[in-house]
């Protein structure tokens, strides 16, 4: 960009968590859960959220809306078609947001406009032009992406893009939307296109990499090193098919090896641990042990021969320090006489401003995993406010439950839930291991048909009295919906996680039966 007063070096972090991210098989956040996502790259310092694809569903719309409101810093987008409802919806959608951006695509391949469109170069030329003046009549910041353009004719990107910087997009981005290209390929690709459009030296020129080939980082990589200053990216990798790349994999990129390219970016580093463990809780999608950065194994040393050097100095095996991606987070620590005004504290330090009717939630359970358990970290309280404070009122809670199990009889559970009108039902049952028993006296006792599809058991931290946190993942009438629960008895987080999945589920189902107005609407096809 050739502006005075933006600096060249800054590489601007697009985060598409709540919206590439999204879209990976099984995720479904709920517009609450989007919020608080969203608040936390905030507190990431990402210069971009792609907060999601208003026009998809009432339910995007609304997130969008809700982020656009009450998300101050980062520029808050919507993503469109190059098709005038589109356009229109994602305006609607972000038009309280601070620094509100439309984000339209169309694309350039020959081989999603013969097969896809089933539409010729001149139309979708004359599209992508409609679409981002039609963008610009809402706001000035539009993004125009010319989506598989990895393997569409680069004469032909660099036409559609011209006419879309003619009509005033700020931000030209280059989508490898099926993880095709290959480092050397991609950077070729985005200097033929600055040789064929110099006016793409006026605005930023930004990349959007797929992990097909698990090439999305080295090829973001590699578009930075050809003059990109946006990298679009999510949170742990997540995204359509093998997922996008992923943000803290190119932050601490930038960050660790800045010097051989004089490039940055302005991502908190100490947050990015955080806003890993709460993507990867709110999704549900597990992060393997040994991912770059966020893995749980990322900064654990098993050789002898590594665990002598790292003791003897850090730098010997590390080339990151853990601190500088917040992994230092169990500093904070309260015990058993810890007051209210210290978890409030705690809390607060954490990110989480809890007050009145939640804070005496928080307390409640705080003082129950505290009595147990020696001290309470803050990776405790931050799984503490995963399973109690994110939901204000939960259709079902669990009021006791008792488990029989052992190598010679059946397991026997006993449940008591409580409903939001204060009526209490019991049930009980005998099944194949206490889990299920308990999963099926839970659907005894609240009378609901639910069926279980995912089920996984962590610890919090380690140690013998570690948090035991589960997830669980159900279907009740055609909706699925996902819960989390902690409790230092797994067998108790395993209730907790199932009552919430459970009243997720059934709000759901209510919601569709509410939301008549929208039952015409065709289901929208997710890029
Ligand atoms: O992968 C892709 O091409 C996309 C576009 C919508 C940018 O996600
Ligand atoms: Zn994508």
């Amino acid at each position: 960009m050739s502006s005075t007063n933006i600096d060249p070096n800054h590489v601007r972090i697009f985060d598409t968590t709540l919206r590439d991210g999204e879209q990976s098989p099984g995720i479904s956040l709920n517009a609450h859960e989007k919020l608080e996502i969203a608040q936390q790259l905030a507190r990431l310092g990402v210069d971009v959220i792609e907060a999601g694809f208003p026009i998809a569903s009432p339910g995007d719309l609304e997130a969008v809306e809700a982020i656009a409101r009450e998300v101050q810093g980062p520029v808050i987008a919507g993503l469109a078609r190059a098709q005038a409802p589109d356009v229109e919806s994602a305006a609607r959608a972000v038009r309280d947001a601070e620094r509100p951006r439309i984000h339209t695509f169309i694309s350039t391949s020959d081989i999603h406009i013969v097969h896809q469109f089933r539409s010729t170069r001149a139309d979708v030329l004359a599209q992508a032009r409609a679409a981002v003046a039609h963008a610009k009549s809402f706001v000035d910041d539009v993004e125009f992406s010319p989506m598989d353009a990895t393997r569409a004719d680069l004469e032909y990107t660099a036409e559609v893009c011209a006419a879309a910087i003619e009509e005033g997009a700020t931000t030209i981005n280059v989508p490898d939307t099926v993880g095709y290209t290959t480092p050397e390929e991609y950077r070729a690709f985005l200097g033929g296109l600055y040789r064929l459009l110099p006016e793409l030296h006026d605005v930023v020129l930004s990349v959007h990499c797929h992990d097909d080939l698990g090439l999305a980082v080295a090829n973001s990589y590699a578009g930075v090193l050809a003059g990109a200053r946006q990298v679009e990216c999510a949170v742990n990798g997540i995204g359509e098919r093998a997922g996008n790349a992923s943000l803290e994999e190119i932050v601490m990129l930038l960050h660790t090896r800045g010097e051989l390219s004089g490039l940055h970016t302005t991502a908190v580093t100490t947050e990015i641990a955080r806003t890993s463990r709460l993507v990867s809780r709110l999704t549900g999608y597990v992060v393997q042990p040994n991912k770059a950065v966020v893995g749980r194994n990322a900064f654990a040393h098993e050789s002898g021969i590594h665990q002598d050097g790292v003791i003897k100095e850090r730098t010997t095996y590390e080339i990151m320090d853990a601190t500088s991606i917040g992994l230092d987070a169990n500093s904070l620590v309260l015990g058993k006489h810890s007051g209210r005004a210290a978890l409030k504290q705690a809390l607060g330090e954490l990110g989480f401003h809890v007050d009145g009717a939640t804070l005496n939630t928080a307390f409640k359970r705080f003082k129950e995993i505290a009595d147990k358990k020696k001290t309470v970290s803050a990776m405790d309280l931050e799984a503490l406010v995963t399973d109690e404070l994110r939901e204000s009122m939960p259709s079902y809670t669990l009021e006791s439950f008792e488990v029989h199990a052992s190598s010679t009889g059946s397991p026997h559970a006993k449940v008591e839930i409580t409903r939001t009108d204060g009526t209490r039902s019991e049930a009980e049952f005998s099944g194949d291991g206490p889990v299920d028993s308990v999963f099926e006296a839970i659907n005894l006792a609240t009378g609901l048909d639910a069926r279980l599809r995912e089920f996984r058991v962590d610890a919090v931290t380690g140690g013998q009295d570690a948090l035991g946190e589960t997830s669980v993942v159900l279907e009740y009438e055609g909706q699925s919906a996902a819960g989390q629960g902690v409790a230092t008895d797994i067998i108790e987080a395993a209730a907790r996680a199932y009552l919430r999945a459970l009243s997720t589920a059934v709000r759901k189902v209510q919601a569709i039966g509410e939301a008549t107005d929208f039952s015409a609407t065709e289901p929208v096809a997710t890029p």
